[in-house]
């Protein structure tokens, strides 16, 4: 038995994979890219908490479409690159002390763009998974109103070759390193210690 302490969190970030997203509206020439954490699957349905600052949420209000670009854990520095910006031209008041607008956030993250399949803005070449996704849902976040939840369908799924497994849909776990965030310190995935009993393989 463990005896515990009561504490105050000023941030409940215990540990979530990165994703990139990639969004744009049909006038812009560079899509933008938007280091994300709070994102989750179930099913075919990725749940994402999006701040209403961020330039993200105003692109997915006009143009539902998103690439979620799932970057490895030796990618963290060209994610921290780009940490700092936003790809809106006005900075929102609230975040003009610590961020800046660029326009250009894969030049900034060494990110290479690659067309999508079924969706207008591009997968980000550098990230082992890239998901091709459309938002189905919107729903306003918390009491201050200041984020939202946007659910998002996914429509086309890519990965590396050296994550795919031959003639199967399965991505090879070996190879697989994803990037975690975990209050605001990046890290990799640690052994497996278990497997539950759904694992297909
Ligand atoms: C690793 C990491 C995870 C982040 N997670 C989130 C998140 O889950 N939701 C969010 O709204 N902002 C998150 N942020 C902050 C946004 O990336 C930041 O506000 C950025 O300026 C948004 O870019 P944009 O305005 O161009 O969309 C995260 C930043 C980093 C570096």
């Amino acid at each position: 038995m463990y005896s515990t302490l009561s504490i105050d969190p000023s941030v409940f970030y215990f540990g979530t994979p990165v994703a990139l997203l990639t969004t744009g509206k049909a006038s812009d020439a560079v899509a933008n890219i938007t280091p994300i954490s709070s994102a989750w699957a179930l099913d075919d349905t990725y749940v994402l908490g999006l701040s209403n600052l961020s330039h993200a949420m105003s692109n997915l209000r006009e143009n539902g479409e998103l690439v979620i670009n799932l970057p490895d854990a030796p990618l963290w520095e060209s994610v921290e690159r780009i940490a700092k910006t936003t790809g809106a031209t006005k900075v929102p008041p609230l975040k003009q002390e610590r961020y800046r607008y660029e326009p250009n956030k894969w030049a900034l993250g060494g990110f290479t763009p690659r067309p999508s399949e079924a969706v207008a803005p591009p997968r980000i070449a550098q990230c082992p998974v890239q998901i091709e996704a459309r938002v189905t849902n919107m729903t306003p976040l918390g009491a201050t109103g200041d984020a939202t939840t946007v659910h998002a369908k996914v429509l086309r799924t890519h990965v590396h070759r050296c994550l795919a497994m031959p003639g199967t849909s399965h991505i090879n776990l070996e190879a697989w390193n994803p990037m975690y965030y975990t209050f605001r310190h990046y890290f990799s995935q640690g052994e497996r210690v278990g497997v539950n009993f759904r694992a297909e393989w």
